[in-house]
């Protein structure tokens, strides 16, 4: 089974039809949509809740991995709004990441490996994201970037220029607030990721802004609707 977890507006699936489903984990309970596509299942996870009601800090990752992994999802595409740091990803362009920092703070529940009966283990990070899958998306869509690293702040306030600052000088290319938590507790739970990323802002203080500005509403429907037929593609759904 193959998963795609989107985030705000991400909640439908073009071309498929798909059923509202409440699966039950030790973390809680987690609401998510299975469709059917041509010859597989799909499952659609909107990352915020589908009223998008939980900000980035607060969102149950480890409820939400976990009913991914009830289900036997083994490969799964994360889709990330993003600012855009570096000049690798401009606002309005949609690219794979090819690493994550975590600059959460580590205040969330990020693991599920907490000791005791849930044991210790320390799983690699070497390749985050599964070179496969992102070949498989750079060769169904040739405009897609190389968006390079993202850095994931906690949130939910955006950064100062000054953090930005920092981030860029350290070589980080896009920021966000919910990548690191989630691909980490995915390659805890075995599960295959890569992450499509899309800007919709210049991060604080870059792009020549004096304020943090943002792309208009339609553009990003437009980039979240592409960027779900394309998951949708690769999936093979
Ligand atoms: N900062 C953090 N997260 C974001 C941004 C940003 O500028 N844009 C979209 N998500």
């Amino acid at each position: 089974m193959k998963a795609i977890i989107g985030g705000t507006g991400v909640d439908s699936l073009p071309g498929i039809t798909s059923e509202k489903s409440v699966i039950k984990t030790p973390y809680g309970d987690v609401e998510l949509f299975v469709g059917r596509g041509k010859d597989a299942f799909l499952v659609f996870l909107p990352r915020h809740g589908s009223l998008h009601s939980t900000p980035p800090h607060l969102i149950n990752y480890r409820a939400n991995i976990s009913a991914l992994q009830q289900l036997g999802v083994d490969e799964v595409i994360c889709i990330y709004a993003v600012g855009s740091v570096s000049d690798s990803l401009r606002p309005g362009e949609v690219g794979v990441l090819s690493d994550f920092v975590d600059f959460t703070g580590g205040g969330r529940q990020h693991t599920f490996f907490t000791g005791g009966e849930q044991k210790v283990q320390h799983v690699s990070m070497d390749k985050a994201f599964d070179a496969e899958l992102n070949a498989k998306l750079l060769q169904r869509d040739r405009s897609l970037k190389q968006a390079g690293v993202y850095v994931c702040t906690n949130g939910p306030r955006l950064e100062t220029p000054a953090e930005i600052r920092f981030f860029k000088t350290m070589g980080f290319d896009v920021v966000g607030m919910t990548c690191a938590t989630e691909v980490a507790l995915a390659r805890e739970a075995g599960i295959k990721v890569a992450a499509l990323a899309y800007s919709i802002n210049w991060a604080a203080g870059v792009g020549g802004k004096d304020e943090v500005a943002f792309i208009d509403d339609a553009t990003i429907a437009s980039l979240r609707d592409a960027m779900t037929i394309l998951c949708v593609e690769v999936l093979g759904a």
